[in-house]
Formats: structure tokens, C-alpha cells, sequence
């Protein structure tokens, strides 16, 4: 089984990604290492970011690994949250503040059409790779469903039959989501080099 540092402590990430990869790898979070301190975050981008979180698990626990990066991108708002998306209504990082601003944001705009972007960078053997998913939506005019976490009770995925994130299964929320689309692409990767 091919052990992989998943540089994350957030356990919905952990549970999505283990029940979108089944059986194939052991993914040890950063708790798994050692790791409690933040991770630095400071470049201007998502995949800047992703980047650099991998790096500095590979630089300071030598653990060959992958870490990702996820985005909100609204078009109403000119590209807002994106790289504020975790913390865009403050640094305690609330997903009820973060909606609520982003509906106050779009208040009275017909345009509500958004995206999640989620950047996977992968150090292996040595090598950096870089993986992308894109899920495109709309934000809802209010809060609705229970599921998930962070920004789902407000996105409604276009290729969907118009509830939010937030009203789906995990299992029906996988089939159109951003990360599970690039984990598609960095599984897809593994399995060719497994061969
Ligand atoms: P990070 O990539 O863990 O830093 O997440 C950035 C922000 O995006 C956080 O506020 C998360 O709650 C939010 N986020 C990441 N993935 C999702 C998702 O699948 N649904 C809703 N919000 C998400």
C-alpha cells in the first residue's frame, strides 16, 4: 500500500478523499506526522499555495506527500473570495460569517454564477506535479441544507438538479465536486505509476 501524507487536518477532507480512493493508499494527515504547527499560506494564488504547503511538509518532515488548495470564485464579486476563501469574512474563518457576506455581497446582482477551483500539488520521488478540478455553479439567494462544510450551503453545482452542496449526499455531492475531480486526475496519475 503506498503511504502518502495528505497535508491536511480537515477530517471532511480526509473522509471525501478516502471514500472517493477506497482501499489503495494509506493517507496519513499532518497529525499523523507530528505536524501541529500552521502551514504557511502567503502566495497570491491557489496553486502558489498548494505548492507551498507540499513543499514544506516535504522540506521539514520528509514525507513524500500531496496537499491542495480550494477556491470560491465569484463572478458577481470580481473573482472574490478566491484566494481569501477561507477567511474572507475574517481570520476566525467562519463558514456562517463567509456566507453571509457573500450573500450580502451579491444582494440586488442578477450575476451569481461561480466556481470552485481546488489545486492538488504532489511531491513524489523527487518530482512536483500539479492537478486541477473545476466545479462550476451558482450561489443560492439563501442558505439552504445541512451537509458538508464551509461554503456547500450556498453553491448550487450546474450540472445538478438545483439544490445546494449542502442538500447532497457526500456521495452525490462527489460526483460534481471541484476536489473530487482533481483527485480523479492525481489518482489517475498514481495508478500509472503503480504499474
Ligand atoms: P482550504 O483549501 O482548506 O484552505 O479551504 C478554503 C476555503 O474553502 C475554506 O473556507 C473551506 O471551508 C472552503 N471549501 C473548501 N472546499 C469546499 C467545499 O467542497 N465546499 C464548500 N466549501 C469548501
Amino acid at each position: 500500500m503506498t503511504k502518502l501524507v495528505f497535508a491536511t487536518n480537515n477530517p471532511h477532507k480526509i473522509a471525501e478523499i478516502k471514500a472517493q480512493v477506497g482501499d489503495g493508499y494509506a493517507f496519513l494527515s499532518l497529525q499523523d506526522i507530528g505536524c501541529t504547527e500552521e502551514i504557511p499560506e502567503t502566495t497570491p494564488t491557489l496553486e502558489g499555495n498548494a505548492r507551498q504547503k507540499a513543499r514544506f511538509v516535504k522540506e521539514h518532515y520528509g514525507y513524500d506527500c500531496f496537499s491542495e488548495d480550494t477556491g470560491l470564485e465569484i463572478d458577481g464579486l470580481d473573482g472574490a473570495p478566491g484566494v481569501d476563501t477561507a477567511h474572507y469574512a475574517g481570520p476566525e474563518r467562519s463558514a456562517t460569517a463567509n456566507n453571509a457576506k457573500v450573500l450580502a455581497g451579491l444582494a440586488g446582482k442578477t450575476n451569481r454564477s461561480a466556481r470552485f477551483r481546488t489545486f492538488i500539488c504532489l511531491i513524489l520521488e523527487g518530482k512536483e506535479y500539479l492537478f486541477e478540478g473545476r466545479c462550476e455553479g451558482t450561489i443560492s439567494t439563501r442558505e439552504r441544507g445541512e451537509q458538508g462544510f464551509g461554503y456547500d450551503p450556498v453553491f448550487i453545482p450546474a450540472e445538478g438538479d438545483g439544490r445546494t452542496f449542502a442538500e447532497m449526499t457526500g456521495a452525490e455531492k462527489r460526483r460534481f465536486s471541484h476536489r473530487a475531480r482533481a483527485m480523479a486526475r492525481l489518482e489517475d496519475f498514481l495508478a500509472t505509476k503503480t504499474k
